[in-house]
């Protein structure tokens, strides 16, 4: 019974350590990449009236994987007092996409519609301020 556990452990640990290893390395680029899919996914979710296809996108918004501490200490030192700005960027869409999912899963489209407006409007924010800037700063890791 306990050699059997043993090995089950075994066996998940090997299923389970590749992959978090694997996404604990996403650069902030690759971050984008699964955003940008999450997002094509929501805004189909909208088209489409699937408040579900709705929920598990913004749930995958919100809980995208961190920005590798090597990266987010480069870009804190190049953006100095700035960081803040950037990171709160970040905490908007984190919190809106929180607000758009429990709107979906309750069909509340209004609401869903005004956490998405809002989460756009964050997205297209921190682009338009700081993603030339950070993307230079970050060109030779990719
Ligand atoms: C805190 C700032 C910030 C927020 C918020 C943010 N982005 Fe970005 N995004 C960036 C930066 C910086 C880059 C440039 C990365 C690079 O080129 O290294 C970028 C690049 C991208 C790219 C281009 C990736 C590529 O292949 O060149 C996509 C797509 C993207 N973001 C999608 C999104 C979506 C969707 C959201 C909202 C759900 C979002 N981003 C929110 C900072 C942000």
């Amino acid at each position: 019974m306990l050699k059997k556990r043993v090995a089950l452990l075994a066996s998940l640990a090997i299923i389970v350590l590749p992959l978090t290893a694997s996404t604990g390395e996403l650069t902030l680029k690759a971050i984008m990449q699964e955003l940008r899919q999450n997002f094509v996914d929501v805004s189909d979710g909208f088209l489409l009236d699937d408040f579900d296809k709705i929920a598990e996108g913004a749930l995958a918004i919100a809980e995208h994987p961190r920005i590798p501490a090597e990266q987010v200490e480069r870009i804190s030192e190049e953006l100095g007092p700035e960081m803040a700005v950037f990171k709160n960027f970040d905490v908007q869409v984190h919190e809106l996409s929180l607000e758009m999912y429990k709107a979906a899963t309750e069909r509340d489209r209004d609401a869903a519609v005004a956490a998405y407006q809002s989460m756009v409007r964050a997205c297209f924010d921190c682009h338009s301020a700081y993603r030339e800037r950070v993307a230079a700063i970050l060109s030779d890791t990719r």
